[in-house]
């Protein structure tokens, strides 16, 4: 199960990725906006993110116009571990170096056909672990020393 949400900015290119997802037989859940109408993205990031930190879902994937204002708002969330990417290299490795289970893109940056390509790569792509766990690990450390 995959948790989507998106601001206005991000609102055409989730219905495309849902349309996506469908095609796959991928299961979501649309966490909004559900409309063109202008919404703040920290509170749907945080209500998308929650889906996967609750174990309700495996990985989020959160669209504003940037991908940026999401990916920071997403990143507050205890346990996540959000990139924002517009190209294949990155969402492949951020996906093997950095285990990261929420894929932020920007509906204003990213045309809909690599935005599969992502997101394709993002949810087919296992984490390799070994020296990577360490590093992910020291990330986690510094989340619990708030
Ligand atoms: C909304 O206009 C826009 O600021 C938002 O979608 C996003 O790009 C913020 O980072």
């Amino acid at each position: 199960m995959i948790a989507l949400g998106a601001d206005h900015g991000g609102y055409e290119l989730k219905e495309a990725i849902k349309k996506h997802l469908e095609h796959r037989g991928i299961e979501y859940v649309d966490c909004g906006t559900y409309s063109h109408e202008s919404v703040d993205y920290a509170p749907i990031a945080q209500k998308t993110c929650e889906k996967v930190t609750s174990g309700k879902c495996e990985k989020a994937i959160l669209c504003c116009g940037t991908g940026i204002g999401i990916s920071m708002a997403a990143n507050k969330v205890k346990g996540i571990r959000a990139a924002c990417c517009s190209d294949y290299f990155s969402a492949k490795y951020t996906r093997l170096h950095n285990d990261a289970n929420a894929l932020c893109m920007g509906g204003r940056v990213v045309g809909t056909g690599l935005a599969m390509e992502l997101v394709d790569v993002f949810l087919d792509t296992e984490f390799e672990g070994g020296r990577h766990q360490r590093r992910v690990d020291q990330i986690t450390a510094i989340e619990n020393s708030k």
